[in-house]
């Protein structure tokens, strides 16, 4: 069912929200429909902003072949897939937002639960839940969805053949490709945490800076991938791989593989500033969570006015925005094949003002008072990626896929090389019990059997006149959404230039626990500005993990990539 609505706010913004709320399982077009071809270019050159740099080359070789955006996205995907192991993946899933011909879609490939997970499986006799068990190891994994999304994107929209956009990926997974000095230190943290638990290290115990790291039997299954299809990753020999592997360790079977199924959704849109915002819908919490953020901030412009940003005051006004953003994310957020999210609602301009009145611009306001419960702040293991493509002919794709923590759940399948993921965290493992990020939740996200566990996953493209304006996205878990809104604000508020928005400092607020601000890494919250938060009531808590946003905004019809400074990201425009 659609939902449409077109609201004035308090604050004279209109807001149009178009919204799925239980989703519909279409189709891929046939690739003799496909469409793009018959585009006139509109910008002077293709561009993309990706986290590593075999990525760009890929992406390069696959626009200088013809390619679209779509082709060139599905090509990025499969070759993080080895060059990027701790969140590129094809054990894992994902969601991607796309803008072609003039519309835009949204493509759900998030893992599910397989058929025999139940609501408590993560919690002991007591009904406490067991430390590390939805983290670590075979029983921590969810059906993946990368493979069927990557297919379903390419068959609907791609130019080329599916050949053509996985041989980059095999190329790296059979040649090898040089390991840099980020990826060993994040294999050597995620090793830590897998030693004498998982399988690893047979896998990626040589994956050490400056060697070149092969990958024979992941170049196998990528090979049958290309010469098969999805087919070969949920019927045929690597199904009986992973089935196998599971056997007698973890949950999922040669059934529930053969039944996934990748989803196309309405995205959630809504009209903001002169922009329209086309971001993630359900089980994604993030779409809903930055609509709720932006417009809470234009609603508390007056509030804003005079205020500079990253200033203490600037850091209080949106924790008090941020609180109630996670408030409603924790009571209403799910899968919305199993449950009935009220996505309209919740992105509705009477409804988002009503929550914007409540601030107190002037003090924190009682947590308890927005939402009861307990949080923990969030551990270093989180991993995720994401990257952003623009083709000359104003296609765009916004991707964000993960396997959660890096290296997923630190197993691999035998004899094919697939890094599985450790999504069934993202599940409320028990009603108010935290996650990784330290984000509860309610029986809207309890686990049960096919079931897709609640994400912030965010990628996004703003569109101006019908043409892309922003392509933008970034990992860190419930920092996701966040982040972006941070740099939106220092792009369109602040008229930052792109690289300073993308390096400017960023904070982070969740509700839980109370009245904390995280800072990052890359540009701590000390000295007198910690002073000065510390004064409003807030308590400061480091964490170890820097987003990675990687942006294209386009001005005219000049795309500018830009890649986040705090990781190992590339940006790169192909005339
Ligand atoms: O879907 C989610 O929201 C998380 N599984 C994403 C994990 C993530 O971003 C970790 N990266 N830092």
């Amino acid at each position: 069912m659609k939902l449409f609505g077109h609201i004035k706010s308090a604050s004279g913004l209109a807001l149009v929200a178009l919204v799925t709320v239980s989703s519909g399982f279409l189709q891929p077009t046939p690739a003799s429909a496909k469409t793009a071809a018959a585009q006139p270019a509109i910008l002077t050159a293709a561009a993309v902003a990706v986290p590593d740099r075999y990525s760009a080359d890929t992406a390069e070789r696959i626009f200088n072949e013809g390619g679209n955006a779509v082709d060139a996205a599905v090509a990025i995907a499969f070759t993080l897939a080895v060059t990027y192991p701790e969140a590129g993946n094809i054990g894992g899933g994902g969601f991607m937002t796309l803008y072609v011909d003039g519309k835009p879609y949204f493509l759900d490939y998030r893992e599910r639960a397989p058929l025999a997970a139940t609501k408590n499986m993560y919690l002991d006799d007591k009904g406490e839940v067991v430390p590390g068990m939805s983290l670590v190891g075979y029983r921590a994994v969810g059906v993946p969805g990368t493979v069927d999304g990557m297919w379903q994107a390419q068959r609907r929209f791609g130019k080329l053949k599916w050949k053509q956009v996985l041989a980059p990926a095999i190329h790296y997974a059979q040649d090898g490709f040089e390991v840099s000095e980020k990826l060993q230190a994040r294999r050597d943290a995620a090793a830590k945490s897998f030693a004498g638990k998982t399988n690893f290290d047979t896998y990626f115990g040589n994956l050490k800076q400056g060697v070149n790291f092969t990958q024979p039997d992941l170049a196998a299954v990528l090979e049958r991938i290309a010469q098969q299809g999805a087919k070969d990753f949920y019927t045929g020999k690597t199904a009986d791989l992973i089935a196998a592997s599971m056997r007698g360790h973890g949950l999922i079977t040669k059934a529930d593989l053969a039944q996934y199924k990748a989803a196309w959704r309405e995205p959630v849109q809504a009209e903001w500033r002169g922009y329209r915002v086309i971001t993630a819908p359900p089980p994604s919490s993030g779409g809903i969570g930055l609509v709720q953020l932006l417009k809470m901030k234009a609603d508390l412009a007056p509030d804003f006015k005079g205020v500079s940003l990253n200033s203490p005051q600037y850091v209080h006004l949106l924790a008090e925005i941020e609180k109630r953003v996670f408030a409603d994310r924790a009571q209403y957020l799910g899968d919305p094949d199993f449950y009935n999210v009220p996505v309209a609602q919740l992105i509705d301009d009477a409804y988002v003002a009503r929550r914007a009145g409540e601030v107190n611009p002037n003090a924190p306001s009682d947590t308890t008072s927005v939402q009861a419960g307990l949080g923990t702040s969030m551990p270093e293991k989180a991993e995720t990626t994401h990257f952003s493509v623009v083709d000359k002919w104003g296609n765009a794709v916004s991707n964000t896929y993960t396997l959660n923590g890096p290296f997923g759940a630190g197993v691999v399948v035998d004899r094919a090389g697939i890094v599985l993921n450790d999504e069934m965290d993202d599940f409320s493992a028990k009603p108010g019990a935290a996650n990784m990020f330290g984000v509860v939740g309610s029986d809207a996200n309890a686990i049960e059997p096919k079931k897709r566990p609640l994400s912030s996953m965010t990628p996004t493209i703003l569109t101006r006149d019908g043409k892309v304006a922003l392509v933008i996205g970034t990992p860190g878990g419930s920092r996701i959404f966040t982040s972006i809104f941070q740099v939106i604000n220092n792009l369109y508020d602040y008229e930052m230039p792109l690289p300073d928005a993308l390096a400017a400092m960023r904070f982070h607020h969740q509700l839980l626990p109370a009245n904390t601000i995280f800072w990052e890494p890359y540009k701590p919250i000390d000295g007198e500005l910690a002073k000065q938060i510390e004064a409003k009531g807030y308590t400061l808590s480091g964490q170890g993990f820097n987003g990675d946003i990687q942006v294209i905004r386009i001005d005219g019809d000049k795309p500018e990539p830009a890649a986040d400074p705090r990781g190992r990201g590339v940006a790169r425009v192909v005339k």
